[in-house]
Formats: structure tokens, sequence, C-alpha cells
């Protein structure tokens, strides 16, 4: 096979294909993302992959913007693959403003397309599951959705002993900027700094800060509050009790009726890469931090009237599938997810086929998932690949079995079996 040949087999860098063994891990992952969403009363949405490429550069961050796989349609017009929801959630409540009822809660299952560099836990293409809550101010919102991707994880076997969340808000943050005078068109300098902060040396940090147009005073007070390990230290920093430190106070408070306390804690350093949170911004991490987020999120203020829609506030979180399966596999969770396979049914002859398929039918009613080998064949081959195939039970027909009318099923763990009569046909 020519190397063109062997790359045309290949899917595109960063793309994944997935074979039945890794969908099985998949639909165990959306399964979760789906019942816990459910669970916690927030309604499916869905929308097209392919959105305006102005709609994306408006709202995505910088970096985002960078990674947009656009393209122009027959037409030429500027299109581009999503590379997060969030616009599209925006676009399309902003649309039905006055029909939506709120506080909405909606949530989605969405495949996200990001030129990136391709490393471990970070893909060209991953599915993304999106929680928002629209509409409502009180940090119940925020509150809510931690909770719903917490049950997410606990269903998945994820507990406060393999990750934990890291809590911030940048409105703390640009309080304890003001307070410190660093000016407000400079915060955003400081956003970025505490992003990079332990990719970056100290220095460079410095340097970068002091390019950016803060004084040498206005450095040291950047890292008095990047340095910052608690809210009570904020606090004191602060010299009162500002709104946003209520407001986290609070929210830690209803974590921990959530029982949910022991998975998050205060991190200065989360400010979140997108541009249009506003407050409180949350990101979950394997203990380790060896991966990227398993999820992130926070809460946007300005999204909807920024497209044109009356002003709502939102709060919400993305959740990939890719840093998650990582996780997974690392702790051996993985382990036994594969397709599930519940009864297999053969026959020995073509005489058998129609009986085999009437048995089958009989099954597939009482709501079994039913294999129904598609040829005759030997008994011997048939229950070989049967167990091979992982299968719980199998059946045979022959003519003896179609002349008394019922059939053996084995369980194929224990080899322990029992009759079913055929239907008569
Ligand atoms: P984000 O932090 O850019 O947020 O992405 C959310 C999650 O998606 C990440 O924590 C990570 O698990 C996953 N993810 C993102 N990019 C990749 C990639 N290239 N490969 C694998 N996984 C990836 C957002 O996108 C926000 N729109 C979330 C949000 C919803 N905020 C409010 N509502």
């Amino acid at each position: 096979m020519s190397d063109d040949d062997k790359s045309v087999l290949r899917a595109p860098r960063g793309m994944r294909d997935f074979y039945p063994d890794e969908m099985a891990v998949q639909n165990a992952i959306f399964s979760a993302w789906q019942s816990a969403a459910c669970r916690h009363g927030f309604l499916q949405y869905d929308a097209c992959v392919v959105e305006s490429l102005d709609l994306l550069k408006r709202k995505a961050g910088e970096e985002i913007e960078k990674q947009i796989y656009s393209f122009q349609d027959k037409s030429g017009r500027d299109l581009a693959l999503r590379p997060e929801m969030t616009p599209t959630l925006a676009r399309m409540i902003a649309a039905k403003q006055g029909a939506l009822s709120f506080p909405l809660k909606w949530f989605a299952i969405a495949q996200c397309f990001r030129y990136e560099r391709t490393t471990r836990g970070r893909k060209r293409e991953h599915y993304q599951w999106n929680l928002d809550i629209v509409d409502e101010q009180s940090v119940s919102a925020e509150a809510e959705v931690i909770a719903t991707a917490v049950s997410a994880l606990s269903m998945l076997g994820i507990g406060s002993d393999d990750a934990a969340i890291h809590i911030n808000s940048r409105a703390l943050l640009a309080d304890l900027l003001d307070g410190s005078g660093i000016p407000r068109k400079i915060h955003g300098a400081v956003f970025l700094a505490l992003d990079k902060l332990g990719k970056l040396t100290d220095a460079e940090v410095s340097a970068s800060l002091e390019s950016a147009g803060l004084s040498k005073e206005n450095v040291e007070a950047a890292f008095r509050i990047m340095r910052l390990e608690t809210l009570d230290e904020a606090r004191k920093l602060l010299g009162e009790e500002t709104e946003s430190y209520r407001e986290l106070l609070s929210l830690f408070s209803m974590l921990s009726h959530y029982k949910i306390d022991a998975m998050a804690r205060f991190d200065i350093s989360v400010v979140r890469g997108l541009g249009y949170y506003t407050g409180i911004v949350f990101e979950a991490f394997d203990k380790a931090k060896r991966l990227r987020a398993i999820f992130g999120g926070g809460r946007y203020d300005n999204l909807l009237q920024d497209l044109g829609g009356k002003p709502m506030s939102g709060v919400g979180l993305g959740f990939g599938d890719v840093v998650i399966a990582e996780l997974l596999s690392a702790s051996g969770r993985l382990n036994g997810i594969s397709p599930t396979r519940d009864l297999a049914l053969g026959y020995m002859e073509e005489a058998q086929r129609l009986a085999s398929m009437a048995a089958a039918e009989q099954f597939r009613r009482q709501g079994r998932s039913v294999d129904l080998a598609l040829r005759n064949q030997k008994a011997k081959a048939f229950f070989s690949w049967a167990n091979k195939s992982g299968f719980v039970e199998a059946a045979f027909i022959g003519p003896e079995e179609v002349l008394a009318g019922e059939v053996r099923v084995k369980t194929l763990e224990d080899r322990t079996e029992r009759s079913v009569a055929l239907p008569g046909c």
C-alpha cells in the first residue's frame, strides 16, 4: 500500500473515528450527561454545526477566533464549523426571546471543531456537553450547573478523590485590582497573566505585565492578588465584604448543601480564556492537574444584549468528552465498557430460517435485543462466534427444535440453559 493510500485511510489530523468499542465508551459518557441533565430538569436543544463566521467572531474569545475552521459556501457566504455552542445558544434565545419562558435551563451535546495543536486531551474535534441557565441573577444558577456536572461525574465513577472544581470570580478579581489601584483598562492584562501563571516563570509574567502598562507597584500588587490562597485572604485584602465576595461565599455554602463542597475550592488563578464571562468562573480538573480542564464555565451578563436581544444574564458550562475519556481510561474505569450484545440466535439449515425469524421477532417484542444469524451455519461455529462476541445468551434452532416447538436458550457465562417455546409458524 502506498503512503498516499495509507493516509487516505486515516481520519484527518485531530479528527476522530469511533469504532463500535469506542462508540460504547462514547455512549456511556453521553448517557451520563443526558441522565444528569434530565435529573436536574434541563431541556435538550440542538443546532446546526455550521454557523455564520460573523457570529462566532463576534462572540468567541481571541484564542478561539484563531482556531475557527472557516470556509465560504458556493454563494460566497462566510461560514464556520462551530468551535463552541455558547454563541449559537445566545443567537437561538435572542431570536425567540419573547416566546420563551425564563429562567430557562437548556442542555445540548454539541460536536465542536477547533484548529488546535493536538495533544493528550486536546483534539481538533470534540463533543461538548453544554448546560446553561439563562435569566437567573442569583448564584443558585451557578450552584445548579456545577451540581449537575458533578452528578454526571459521579455517574461515571469520578468523585472528590479524582477531580476538583476550581472556582473564582472575575468580578472579585476586578474589585481586588480596583482596590490595588490598577486601572480598569489594564485589568485584562492581569487576567491574561493569571491564565499563564505556572506555565511561565514569575519573571516572564512580570515582564508581560510591565509591557502591558503596569507600573512596578502595580506589578507587585498584581502578584499579591495572584498569590491569594483563600477567600478569607481575599476579603482581608479587599478590606470589606464586596458583593462579589458575598456571592462566592454563598455559592460555597450552597455547594455544601448539595453535598459537593469536598470537590470545590477557591482558586484565584481561574479566569477562563473566553471573553464573555463577567462574574463567577470555574473549571474542573483531575486531581493531579495532568490534563486539560474536564469542564469549564461561568456567568456571562452581556451575550444576549450584544446580539440585539433583551439584556439577560446567563450561567453555563462546557464539559468535553475527550478529557473525561482520558481520565476514565487512566483510572481503569473503561474496562468492561463494550457494546451491549444480548441474545444471539442461529439456525442449522435454510429450512429453519423462517422459524428463526419468527422466534427472533417474538424475543424482540419481549424487549430483547436479538442478533439473528443472516445465514445457516454449524452449531459449533455459531456458539464459538457468540462466545467470542460477548453475547449474554445464545440459542440455536435446528430441525429438532422446530419439531419440538421449543429452543434452549444458553447463558454463555455460566452455561446454564432454559427452554423457551417457539412461536407457531
Ligand atoms: P471551553 O473551556 O472552551 O468552554 O470548553 C469547555 C470544555 O470543552 C473544556 O473544559 C474541555 O473539556 C472541552 N474542550 C474544549 N476544547 C477542546 C479540544 N480542542 N479538545 C478536547 N476537548 C476540548 C466553552 O467552550 C464554553 N462555551 C462553555 C460554556 C457554556 N460557557 C457557558 N456555557
